[in-house]
């Protein structure tokens, strides 16, 4: 066993684990935070997204011992109360969930993007979301969404 600590939303947690434990288990068992999804344990659907010292990570391909001292963001991490971030309202306004299953994943990745690139086309957005997949809605409601968002963050950036 390792003892590991990783701030996930601002908050400690420490705890002894097993080497293999991958960081999605730390953040849904260990954390108790059930909103980072698993949807394939390959890598491949991006369901479990967090961000990692700022930069997204596909949470089932990281061990938690690999996180020790990092500083994670889930998707719970995004609203301030009971006031959602611009991601999770774009998403709202625009219909860009049905089943939710892919969702915290694409919030995460929105969070990621909307603030790397001042600019971004609908097929900037494409490609940037490749790693992320949806069963439900055909895409096109979660890239507008993503526009919308992208557009609220920099419009509030502009105006401070
Ligand atoms: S569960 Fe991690 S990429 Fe699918
Ligand atoms: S909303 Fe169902 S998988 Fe995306």
């Amino acid at each position: 066993m390792v003892v590991v600590t990783i701030t996930i939303n601002g908050k400690k947690y420490t705890a002894d684990v097993e080497p293999r434990l991958l960081l999605v288990h730390f953040i849904r068992d260990v954390a108790k935070l059930k909103g980072t999804h698993i949807g394939c344990d390959t890598g491949h659907c991006g369901a479990c997204t967090v961000i990692m010292n700022g930069r997204p990570v596909k949470s089932c391909q990281i061990f938690a011992v690999q996180a020790d001292g990092a500083e994670i963001l889930t998707v719970e991490g995004l609203a301030k109360g009971e006031e959602l971030s611009i991601e999770q309202e774009a998403f709202r306004n625009n219909f860009a969930l049905q089943c939710g299953y892919c969702t915290p994943g694409m919030l995460m990745m929105t969070y990621y993007i909307i603030r790397k690139y001042p600019k971004l086309t609908r097929e900037q957005i494409r490609r940037l979301l490749h790693g992320n997949y949806c069963m439900c809605t055909g895409y096109v409601h979660i890239i507008n969404a993503v526009q919308e968002a992208h557009r609220r963050y920099w419009e509030g950036r502009s105006s401070q």
